[in-house]
């Protein structure tokens, strides 16, 4: 909820014509004193501007003041306090009492105190003495950072993206990622070694290219940091689909993971990528079409599981109720085999990825991977002078699907992953990015998993 108060921007926005529509010349003495209404002073010289102060009561003797009228003659300082804030110094020769206070400025506008702005994930109060009193939390776009990333030659750029725009980095820690770190007894389990001997492979690969139609497009995980369901259910979509030879392109439902596998997962709250392909391969989970991505609802709950399975036998699994989008085709569930973690080295991914199909990996996301729009990233130093407040990352998870190098302007060859995101097609490269290879940036080489689907030759001779 804290995320959206961009609204509060236009909130004060109707305060001044509120006061417009009380104040009316003909029902003066019904008016409430520009005092008591939050109107305070601008600071300049009215009375003193109209070079006369009227005696006893003189409805014509009015100054504009702000977005309404205010007064100059004696009977404004009896019955309402309708006075010219100069009223009392010019007229009188007295200092005004003390309720008369400062008004903020901004846009040459003047907003009473206590009226409100949001700065970009700050906000920003009009206080007693004129000024404005802004937060100070460091946010999730930064000019600064954008600035430094494009004016360095980091081999990338950045830029802002009005999704992010007004929230603080810590938000974005909080609610753009979602993957639990593995513990070190799952991080050194299972490790694949596979025999690299005479294995030449491409300088650049995608395996959208290889299997056409069968990789699936970036996913959008919103505010719900549930990236462990979403990378593992984009990975298991592509390796079902080029495992059954593309007889089926299923592209399987995070949701089903986000509600229903929920044994230390912690839905839109974070989760661990091997809780999710355990319940894939024991559970097994339907299709985006069937379960569609509902978000976080209002108490910031994936929601109950809406999808239930029984066992036919040898493991193989069956929804026992119906979609719950009722428009869906089928409720067929997906399982998959055993996940298998591979060896933390650039080949062996890079064979995977070529003889299997994308690969999940986990990564240390910084505060400049947000503003992420092109080029071959690496975490920059910009915010290196600066504070923890300004340096933060969390664990976050993606799906690998390919790499290949570029040659920088002074001839370096930069190797890079290109990977999927889930932070919607709009962000980055199409919903892609790049990323250093073969130097472990953002530890993404580190825990890297592949997987095969639970494709029968029933499968692959029968659907689609
Ligand atoms: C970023 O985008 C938001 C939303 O589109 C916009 O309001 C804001 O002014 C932009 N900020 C910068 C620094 O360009």
């Amino acid at each position: 909820m804290k995320l959206f108060l961009l609204a509060l921007v236009f909130l004060f926005m109707g305060v001044i014509s509120n006061v417009t529509a009380l104040r009316s010349r003909t029902k003066r003495e019904l008016a409430p004193g520009l005092h008591l209404l939050g109107m305070r002073d601008a600071g300049g010289s009215y009375c003193k501007q109209r070079n006369s102060c009227c005696p006893g009561r003189d409805d014509a003797c009015t100054v504009p003041y702000l977005d309404t009228i205010c007064y100059c003659d004696l009977f404004c300082n009896r019955t309402v306090s309708d006075c010219c804030p100069d009223f009392w110094g010019y007229c009188l020769g007295i200092s005004p009492p003390v309720n008369i206070q400062k008004v903020c400025v901004k846009n040459d506008k003047h907003y009473p105190n206590g009226a409100t702005y949001q700065d970009n994930c700050n906000r920003c109060t009009c206080t007693t003495d004129g000024n404005w009193h802004c937060e100070q939390n460091p946010c999730l776009i930064s000019p600064r950072i954008i600035d430094a990333v494009n004016r360095g030659s980091y081999g990338w750029n950045a830029g802002n993206y009005s999704q992010f725009w007004g929230m603080t980095l810590d938000e974005g820690i909080q609610y753009r990622l979602g993957t639990i770190k593995p513990p070190s007894s799952v991080m050194n389990m299972n490790e694949l070694h596979m025999n690299m001997k005479n294995d030449i492979l491409p300088a650049y690969f995608n395996a959208a290219d290889k299997w056409p139609g069968m990789i699936h497009q970036p996913l959008d995980q919103g505010n719900c940091a549930g990236s462990w369901a979403f990378s593992t259910a984009a990975v298991a979509s592509d390796r079902l689909s080029i495992q059954s030879m593309g007889h089926m392109t299923p592209a399987l439902s995070p949701q089903n993971l986000l509600s229903c596998d929920t044994k230390n997962q912690h839905g839109c709250r974070g989760g661990r990528v091997d809780g999710a392909w355990w319940y894939l391969r024991r559970r097994g989970i339907v299709t985006e079409d069937c379960y569609p991505f509902v978000g976080l609802n209002g108490n910031g709950s994936p929601g109950a599981c809406m999808m239930h399975s029984r066992s036919m036998g040898r493991g193989k699994r069956q929804a026992t109720n119906s979609c719950p989008n009722p428009y869906a085709s089928s409720n067929e569930i997906y399982q998959s085999t055993p996940a298998y973690r591979l060896a933390s080295t650039e080949k062996e991914i890079m064979k995977e990825i070529f003889d299997n199909g994308p690969v999940q990996a986990i990564m240390e996301v910084h505060e400049d991977f947000f503003m992420y729009q092109s080029g071959i990233y690496r975490h920059t130093p910009v915010m290196a002078g600066e504070s923890e407040l300004y340096r933060r990352h969390g664990t976050h998870s993606v799906r690998v699907i390919g790499w290949g190098e570029e040659m920088t302007p002074n001839g370096h060859v930069q190797k890079y992953w290109l990977a999927a995101n889930s932070w919607g097609k709009d962000w980055g490269e199409n919903g892609y990015f790049r990323i250093a290879r073969g130097e472990n940036e953002c530890e993404i080489e580190s825990f890297v998993v592949g997987v095969w689907g639970r494709v029968s030759m029933e499968d692959v001779s029968h659907k689609k």
